[in-house]
């Protein structure tokens, strides 16, 4: 079995967890600073996301109309009091903010060490703009496995098998009955993987996000905040 969780980020860290977490709320205050009154808003999920909730809770903002990527999210965001809807309630949505496990050079991602990449993706595909939030280390040189997935339940150990390289993880079902595993196999070329685990029958979603499905990358760093375009195109 694969460990629960392992992100592939650059190691060893030098960055302490106390800079880290000021960071990931340096980019989610970043991204808070884009929603403004009457906008509908996808949340991702994740430690750099609970901050992106309280700064935008701590706004004083009318009318924003929220999508939540997973039951985490939901909770906590209806704790702070933002009003969620379904996403086929409000689609297309203006505006989507989610963390990354890691961030190549070329804006490719990878997501889903919280096993939450499927609504995630769609999440991201659904908005107009998608702006991802990270603290320096997920920036990396070349990304690295494992590849999160989601698996139909039916028939996993065959998916896996036709994977090769690929576990499951030791967690729950997604909330849409979808087993979660990790692809530990290499990644050459992330578009070509990325097209290869799309068309294996069984993976229902894997967590390479393309730089398509991208607009910015905001990027917390000790100097400050840096901003990488992505390649979603503008609508
Ligand atoms: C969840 C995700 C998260 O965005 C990713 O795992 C980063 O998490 P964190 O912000 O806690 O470092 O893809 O499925």
């Amino acid at each position: 079995m694969a460990p629960p969780r392992a992100t592939g980020r650059e190691q060893p860290s030098l960055i302490e967890p106390d800079d880290v977490a000021l960071q990931k709320r340096a980019a989610a205050k970043a991204a808070a600073d884009e929603v403004l009154d009457g906008m509908s808003v996808g949340l991702g999920t994740g430690t750099t996301v609970a901050p992106l909730l309280s700064e935008l809770a701590g706004r004083d903002l009318r009318d924003v109309r929220y999508v939540a990527s997973s039951p985490a999210t939901e909770q906590a965001a209806r704790a702070l009091g933002l009003t969620l809807l379904a996403l086929d309630d409000i689609v297309p949505l203006d505006l989507a903010v989610d963390g990354a496990d890691q961030i190549d050079p070329d804006g490719w991602l990878i997501k889903g060490g919280g096993a939450a990449h499927t609504r995630e993706k769609i999440i991201a595909a659904a908005a107009r703009r998608f702006v991802v939030i990270a603290s320096a280390e997920k920036a990396v040189r070349e990304l690295s496995p494992p590849v999160p997935l989601e698996l139909l339940s039916f028939g996993a150990f065959a998916t896996l098998a036709e994977l090769g390289d690929a576990h499951l993880r030791e967690v729950p079902p997604s909330p849409d009955g979808g087993l979660i595993a990790d692809y530990f196999g290499p990644i050459d070329d992330p578009r070509t993987l990325s097209a290869r685990l799309a068309e294996t029958p069984g993976v229902v979603e894997h967590g390479l996000f393309a730089p398509e499905l991208v607009s910015e990358i905001v990027i917390a760093r000790p100097g400050g905040i840096e901003r990488r375009a992505g390649a979603k195109p503008a609508s």
